[in-house]
């Protein structure tokens, strides 16, 4: 796809604008990252990776709430490429979200840079490719909001902070993953788990006596997995970006896209621990060790490696247990639903089931009946100079169809500031996740079986955690409640990468009539241009 940059009139029309809209200031942190190729083994044999400044996984991007991230993204690939933000909000800018329907991407050779605010967040999410099957490549690196300093932690301040990202992984190049796709096929079992890019030896260093948060990311492609440490018990304490009430637990289940920060405490004798991962409903289990390793440590590793839970029921009861710590300070969402979201009219219900099928004798998957394609031209620039027949607004249903898979440019549209319930309804044997971008979700309810608006009493209406990704049961529906604050479009998708690629995905139009700047920033001055928008200022 030839793209463009824009031009020098609407660079000078673009900063004029910035200053004014951010002159009263939040301090500003500038990163690089620049993308190459490089050897990486992380199961004994070489195969390509994608690193950031030549690390797989990428550096953290570190910030504190409320700053702004200059981050310039420089793509040393043969192949067009783009980051995009799990949890990050984005206010009133979807153009920086860096997903195919927001962002032109950035052409082999050139750089972008993309301009965030982590305005009321903290928290612990993680970037991530996400074109094409690139994630199945690496490129991904957590990302850390510290709170301001003023607001206080509602626990004591850990010793250090480690970035645990967890996912499986496969042995193919992410090229071939993705002809395998293309060509009707699936994907099979992954070929191992990594922990911070390795499937032995990862190791976590603990001083005695000191308590460490470890933020977990499941950055995998399609399996559910359970995180656990020999005979150390884990607190909660925060999900997504919201604190948690502080939970004991022995181990923990991350589905994919998900973000969960716990302590540990080094209370232990002093030796090496087993840090496990391992696969969830799966019939074989996949495994990975890494290491808890005390700085005074006089043996190794030992003893049996501890087991993971069996049950289905054992998940439903963590993630129903987890609860937001109202009482502790921090950053919130808009005024709009944060405290008291369960006193909130609901202005619209909007069902969502997923489901598979055949589009011309291929794999495909769908929303409401809905198979995502993409068009020529990104949705937002579409959107933004009123470009005509990229996509409509209506093309997708928001109950469920049950009719035939089709295919489309599916995009939803709903009203600024509509406070929606959103039911996710999982007909099918599998554990699905939902991502919604520049938003956050309340997790009201989660149940087995078919979801009725009788469900409605079993929702938790006073201290759900609000989150960004979601998972969904087998043959089980979840629903959420949204505030939708942030005018732009936003992707909503399957975390399962295989179905994210062939068509469990929409967008989500959050619409007004208001041009106010205070509502939606204008197009970044130095926005790539492409597809239909190739000619536009
Ligand atoms: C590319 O990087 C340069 C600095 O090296 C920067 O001035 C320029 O704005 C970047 N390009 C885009 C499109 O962001
Ligand atoms: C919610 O709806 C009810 C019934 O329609 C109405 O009486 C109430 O005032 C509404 N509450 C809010 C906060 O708008």
């Amino acid at each position: 796809m030839e793209v463009k940059s824009m031009n020098t009139t609407a660079i000078i029309i673009g900063l004029l604008f910035l200053i004014s809209i951010v002159a009263a200031e939040n301090p500003y942190r500038f990163f690089e990252l620049h993308v190459t190729y490089g050897d990486i083994s992380p199961l004994g044999v070489a195969q390509q990776g994608i690193l950031i400044n030549g690390m797989f996984p990428g550096p953290d991007i570190i910030s504190v709430t409320n700053e702004n991230l200059i981050i310039n993204v420089f793509n040393h690939l043969d192949e067009p490429f783009l980051i995009s933000w799990s949890g990050i909000r984005n206010r009133r800018n979807s153009f920086q979200d860096g997903v195919y329907g927001t962002t032109c991407p950035i052409p082999p050779g050139m750089n972008y840079t993309y301009a965030l605010q982590v305005k009321d967040q903290i928290g612990s999410f993680y970037y991530f490719p996400s074109l094409g099957f690139h994630k199945s490549a690496g490129g991904f690196g957590g990302i850390r909001i510290s709170s301001n300093p003023s607001v206080p932690l509602p626990f004591p301040t850990p010793a250090d902070d480690y970035t645990v990202l967890i996912g499986d992984w496969y042995k193919t190049n992410h090229n071939d993953l993705r002809a395998q796709l293309d060509n009707g096929g699936t994907l099979s079992f992954p070929d191992g788990i990594l922990i911070n890019g390795l499937s032995s030896g990862a190791t976590l260093n603990i001083e005695p006596g000191k308590t460490y948060r470890l933020r977990i990311s499941n950055v995998g492609l399609q399996n559910s997995l359970n995180f656990r440490i020999q005979n150390h018990m884990m607190m909660l304490v925060e999900v997504e970006g919201t604190h948690t009430i502080q939970t004991p637990l022995s181990s923990l289940d991350v589905h994919v896209g998900q973000s969960y920060s716990v302590l540990v405490t080094a209370d232990q004798p002093a030796k090496d621990y087993y840090v496990v991962v391992s696969t969830r409903f799966t019939s074989n289990i996949l495994t990975t060790t890494g290491v808890l390793h005390y700085t005074n440590s006089v043996e190794p590793v030992s003893g049996p490696i501890p087991n993971g839970p069996k049950l289905l029921r054992w998940s439903f009861d963590q993630a129903r247990a987890i609860k937001t710590d109202l009482a502790a300070s921090g950053p919130r969402q808009s005024p709009q639903g944060s405290y008291h979201y369960g006193m909130i009219n609901i202005t619209r219900t909007i069902r969502l089931a997923n489901s598979v099928g055949l589009i011309e004798g291929k794999q495909r998957y769908a929303v409401n009946s809905a198979s995502f394609y993409p068009a020529d031209t990104p949705l937002k620039l579409a959107d933004y100079f009123k470009i005509e027949g990229v996509y409509n607004p209506g093309s997708i249903s928001d109950q469920p169809t049950h009719g035939e898979i089709f295919p489309v440019t599916s995009v939803m549209q709903t009203d600024y500031k509509a406070f929606v319930e959103v039911v996710f309804e999982n007909s099918e044997n599998t554990v699905q996740t939902w991502h919604l971008d520049g938003h956050s979700s309340f997790v009201v309810g989660m149940e087995l079986y078919k979801w009725s608006p009788d469900s409605r009493k079993l929702y938790n209406l006073n201290d759900a955690i609000p989150r960004c990704t979601v998972q969904v049961f087998p043959r089980s529906w979840t629903a959420v409640y949204i505030p939708l604050d942030n005018v732009g479009m936003w992707n909503m998708r399957s975390e399962l990468w295989e179905r994210q690629y062939l068509g469990q995905q929409f967008y989500m139009r959050v619409y007004t009539t208001s041009t106010s700047l205070n509502d939606e920033c204008l197009i970044p001055n130095n926005a790539l241009l492409c597809g239909k928008a190739i000619d536009r200022i």
